[in-house]
């Protein structure tokens, strides 16, 4: 199958490298010295528990251009970043796009995708059970399990879901989410007070997980972004995930005291900008409830006034 990969970060990296093990002619779209560094040295990664480095050698190109062809586009990249390759994925012939990656929006999202094509396309969500960072020298150090997709629609378009299935093949496991846009929606509001911590305490994951009121400050903070989404109508997704939270704190206190201390933290990248974009859009769905939010209130306005003394 021709895949194209745009969007050559971390989560694009190891996406495309899992689409040529599965036997796909991969294409990646990147742009400036990530371009440079994948036609001069090939996709380099380091599987951080499999301790191996693999090289793929990869077609790299730089702009998508209106007829060329590919039986699946996949769009790799941060909230914020979406917007910037909108008229490209409309102006171009490829039918079947999946995006992957935060999302806070998926409707409004597809629509203006939708808005800008000349013909329908066939647009469903993915996520990467995968993380990590890029080193300056383009290899990227991906941390993962054995290798697990999701896909799921907002129009229960089984074509769509096929042609991802089939990219796969039998080496990846894919799950199929049957409510993809509350799936997404439940893991922004799960990320964001995570988000926020690690930022407050300059991604000093040892001094959170040993900060009681920092930890239960973000619980209490997700806590209350699940009843806002509850109140907007979205269903926590999985079930489990809004279930820890609610009957099982202690559990779910000590399970976030170890994730903290993981070693592998070190080696997961973070943005601000992404997560300013997700705090956004979670306002338009706290302004239709009366729901007391504050913890996410206060961890939201701690980091972003620290974002923005930054940026300046
Ligand atoms: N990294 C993690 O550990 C992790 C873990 C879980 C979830 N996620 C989520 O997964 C998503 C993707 O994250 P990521 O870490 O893979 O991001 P990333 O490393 O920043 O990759 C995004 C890539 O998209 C490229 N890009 C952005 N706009 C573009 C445009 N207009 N044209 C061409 N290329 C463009 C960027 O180009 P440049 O090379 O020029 O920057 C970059 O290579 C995000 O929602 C993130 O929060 C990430």
């Amino acid at each position: 199958m021709r895949v194209l990969v745009l969007g050559a970060g971390v989560l694009g990296s190891y996406l495309a490298h899992s689409l040529i093990k599965a036997g796909n002619d991969v294409t990646m779209l990147a742009r400036g010295k990530r371009f440079e560094q994948l036609n001069t040295n090939g996709l380099v990664i380091k599987h951080y528990f499999q301790k191996k480095t693999t090289v793929d050698i990869v077609d790299v190109i730089s702009e998508l251009k209106e007829d060329d062809l590919y039986d699946l586009i996949f769009v790799v990249m941060k909230y914020n970043q979406f917007p910037s390759i909108y008229s490209t994925l409309a102006n171009n012939i490829s039918d079947n796009i999946v995006l992957v990656g935060n999302n806070a929006d998926p409707k409004k999202m597809e629509s203006e995708i939708q808005k800008l094509s000349k013909s329908k396309k066939n647009i469903g969500f993915g996520f990467q059970t995968s993380a990590g960072m890029r080193e300056d020298s383009g290899r990227v150090i991906s941390i993962h399990g054995k290798g697990n997709v999701m896909f799921g629609d907002l129009n229960g378009d089984l074509s769509l879901q096929q042609t991802f299935k089939k990219a796969f093949g039998t080496h990846y496991k894919v799950k199929i989410e049957r409510d993809i846009e509350a799936w997404l929606l439940t893991h922004y509001v799960f990320i964001l007070p995570m988000n926020s911590l690690l930022y407050l305490n300059d991604l000093n994951t040892k001094k959170i997980s040993k900060s009681k009121v920092d930890l239960n400050k973000m619980i209490e903070a997700t806590d209350e972004g699940y009843k806002v989404l509850k109140e907007n109508g979205v269903n926590i997704t999985p079930v489990t995930q809004g279930k820890l939270i609610s009957d099982y704190r202690k559990l779910y206190y000590f399970a976030m005291k170890i994730y903290f201390r993981l070693p592998m933290n070190k080696v997961v990248s973070g943005s601000f900008d992404e997560m300013v974009a997700l705090y956004n859009d979670f306002q338009k769905l706290k302004d239709n409830t009366k729901v007391n939010i504050k913890n996410w209130n206060e961890l939201e306005e701690e980091s972003l006034k620290k974002y923005h003394i930054n940026k300046i």
